[in-house]
Order: C-alpha cells, then structure tokens, then sequence
C-alpha cells in the first residue's frame, strides 16, 4: 500500500559552510525524494531554541541551539514512499563515527554537533517542524 511522506530536512551550517547544499541535495535525489520546497535561511538563537525544545533538559541544549543559529542553513520539504524513516536511514546515526557507508553522516559528518543534515524522527514531528517552517 501506498505510504506518500513528507519529512523536515536541514542541511546545518557545517554542511552549508563547506557548499556542500548540492551534494547533499543529489543524494536525497538520487534515493528518490522529491524536494517539495526548500529554502536558505540563519536562525535567531532563541528559533533554534524553540526548534529543539525537545531536548531542553538535555546537556548539549545550549551548544546545540548556538551551533544551529551560528550561520545559515537550508530547510526543505522532501517527499517519498515512507520519507521519514526513508530520510533518517540516508542520513546514518547521529554521531558521524557510527554511521554506516553511504549515508550523509558517514560521508560529510564531522562530529556528533557537526553532523551535516536534521531530520524528523516521526509523522508527529514532520508534521510540527514543516509547519514551523512553511506555515505561511
Ligand atoms: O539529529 P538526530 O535526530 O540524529 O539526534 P538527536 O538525538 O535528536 O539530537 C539532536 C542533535 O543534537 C544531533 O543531531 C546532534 O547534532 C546534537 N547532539 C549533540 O550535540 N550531542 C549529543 N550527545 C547528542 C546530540
Ligand atoms: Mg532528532
């Protein structure tokens, strides 16, 4: 049966600093996501905040939101046959050193902090960071 997802992706701003945007995009291409919208943008320190609220008890919080506030960054729509899960297996697990072959993390990730791209871990928070995002 037919399972059409939509999923938040980020290219964060290691990856953007080092004009790695279409690379990335390719592989996304490449797997057979659609980018549905996607735009160039630096967030306030206290957007990443509100973006990442989730993980405010958790001790990286503070690093966390600077370092995705500290230079621009591109957000996109991607759409696929079970996107969500489709997306986080592309981007490999968070800490890069883990990260299989062929996903982003392994290829451009440089840290667990720097690790390249973000993505929606579940339809409920698809739907959340789209919106936080694209609500018009
Ligand atoms: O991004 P992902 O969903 O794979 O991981 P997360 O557990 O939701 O954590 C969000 C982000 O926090 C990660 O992508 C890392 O950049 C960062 N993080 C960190 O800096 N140190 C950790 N120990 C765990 C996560
Ligand atoms: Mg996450």
């Amino acid at each position: 049966m037919s399972n059409l997802q939509q999923t938040l992706s980020i290219i964060k701003p290691d990856a953007v600093e080092r004009n790695l945007d279409k690379e990335i995009k390719g592989m996304f291409k490449s797997k057979g996501f659609l980018i549905l919208k996607e735009k160039k943008i630096q967030l306030e320190k206290s957007e990443a905040e509100k973006f990442y609220k989730v993980h405010e008890t958790k001790p990286f919080y503070n690093d966390l939101c600077a370092y995705l506030s500290s230079g621009p960054i591109i957000v996109m729509i991607l759409e696929k046959e079970n996107a969500i899960i489709a997306n986080r297996e592309l981007m490999g697990s968070t800490n890069p050193k883990d990260a299989k072959e062929g996903t982003i993390r392994k290829k451009y990730g440089i840290s667990i902090d720097k690790n390249s791209v973000h993505g929606s871990d579940s339809i409920d928070n698809a739907k959340i960071e789209i919106d936080f995002f694209f609500k018009d």
